[in-house]
């Protein structure tokens, strides 16, 4: 046993065996040759190096045009994230931008920010749209997010964030546009095999409790998971409301009461913890991270990787960030980039654990212990990558 592998329930010398895309057998190195001679198939020897599930990034908004470099001055000389939102900056500066960007734009600056996660040993990454807010612009997203699965070797689940922002032309017609969003642009995206699962985000400067639970109304009807952006900047309820619609996941939730926590716990509504968000917003509320722990709440960690609030590719600067200022020991900060972020995804079945059957979908680290992981600020310690059973480029 390695120093510090204990709590991992890890073992030293591990080999593991593929066939096709899915794990056959793991065990030790030494039992290794005999059992892959025994299955007929290559035993990879990990080599002392550590070996952990593919990490998972399962909140991102990774697709988008232009960049948010002034309002982060803005921000630096005092203006808030909400104050710049109210004067139409904000996402909706991103929503101009991006429908003003070629499709071929949108495609090279998102396998750049994808490229990055994977060389961190990312193996499948969660892309929500919700920066075109009409339906070709929303469905464009969409479209490059699933291509970019294609292109790239790394699964993508795509999210449809329609309630993302009132777009300006709906300004006077708020019901309208949650309307469209809710029934004819999810449909006809669910129709083109576009969505994977609705997400929105309700918060004071974006949407009403029931504005949200229209589209997870909608989304339930047509058998999709839901993701919510809740508890960001205030505590609207909106945990109770993931909660009870059976939301996969609850994002952000540095505002969320007692009641909330309860809910998303007797749900099994995984809270998704952005740290490189509240970093970059320079809040001062961490997540009640004892609270969620002592209701049960499973605990997963994203990048959130978007040009306003966390222009960040790095998972393991955000697993850094969750132990140091949210208190997330680094086992929890791992399980949040593996375990916890497939069901966060709904696909424990497939990722997030080294188990037969399961996707071979693994990073091997050049590291001494585990906690390695979430203490180096800009290292990447990542020495391989094996995705689908096959060795990737980092
Ligand atoms: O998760 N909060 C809403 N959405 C993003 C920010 C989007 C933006 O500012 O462009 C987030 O922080
Ligand atoms: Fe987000």
């Amino acid at each position: 046993m390695v120093a510090g592998a204990e709590a991992y329930g890890t073992h030293k010398n591990a080999a593991l065996a593929v066939k096709g895309e899915r794990i056959a057998w793991i065990g030790f190195a030494d039992e290794g040759a005999r059992e892959g001679a025994a299955l007929g198939i290559p035993v990879h020897d990990a080599r002392g190096l550590w070996l952990t599930p593919g990490l998972i990034d399962c909140h991102t908004h990774l697709v988008y045009g232009g960049h948010r470099v002034e309002e982060f001055e803005k921000r630096l000389c005092g203006a808030s994230y909400e104050d710049i939102a109210r004067a139409g900056g904000g996402i909706q500066s991103t929503v101009q931008s991006t429908r003003e960007a070629t499709h071929q734009d949108l495609r090279v600056s998102a396998a750049i920010r994808a490229q990055r996660l994977m060389s961190e040993g990312v193996t499948t990454i969660e892309v929500k749209s919700g920066y075109g807010l009409e339906l070709a612009a929303e469905r464009r997203l969409l479209e490059v997010a699933r291509d970019l699965g294609a292109e790239l070797p790394v699964s993508i689940r795509k999210t449809f964030l329609g309630l993302h922002a009132l777009p300006r032309e709906f300004t006077a017609d708020r019901q309208g546009f949650v309307n469209q969003v809710c029934g004819p642009w999810l449909e006809s995206l669910v129709a083109e095999n576009l969505v994977d699962a609705v997400d929105a985000f309700c918060e004071n400067i974006a949407f009403t409790v029931t504005e949200t639970e229209q589209l997870l109304r909608a989304a339930k009807q047509l058998g999709l998971p839901a993701h919510v952006h809740v508890g960001q900047l205030t505590d609207m309820g909106g945990a109770e409301l993931a909660a009870k619609w059976g939301a996969l996941s609850a994002d952000h939730l540095e505002f969320v009461s007692v009641a909330g926590a309860r809910a998303l716990a007797a749900a099994g509504t995984v809270a998704v913890l952005l740290p490189t968000a509240y970093f970059t917003l320079q809040q001062t509320t961490p997540p009640p991270v004892a609270l969620l722990r002592e209701a049960g709440v499973t605990l997963a960690v994203a990048t959130d990787s978007n040009p306003g609030t966390s222009p960040c590719t790095s998972l393991l600067l955000a697993l850094s960030m969750a132990c140091t200022l949210f208190g997330l020991t680094p086992e929890e900060a791992l399980s949040g980039a593996t375990r916890n972020a497939a069901r966060a995804l709904g696909a424990s079945q497939d990722i997030g654990t080294l188990e037969v059957g399961k996707r071979a979908d693994f990073a091997l680290w050049r590291i001494e212990r585990p906690a390695e992981l979430c203490y180096g600020l800009g290292a990447n310690p990542c020495a391989g990558v094996v995705y689908g059973g096959k060795i990737r480029a980092a």
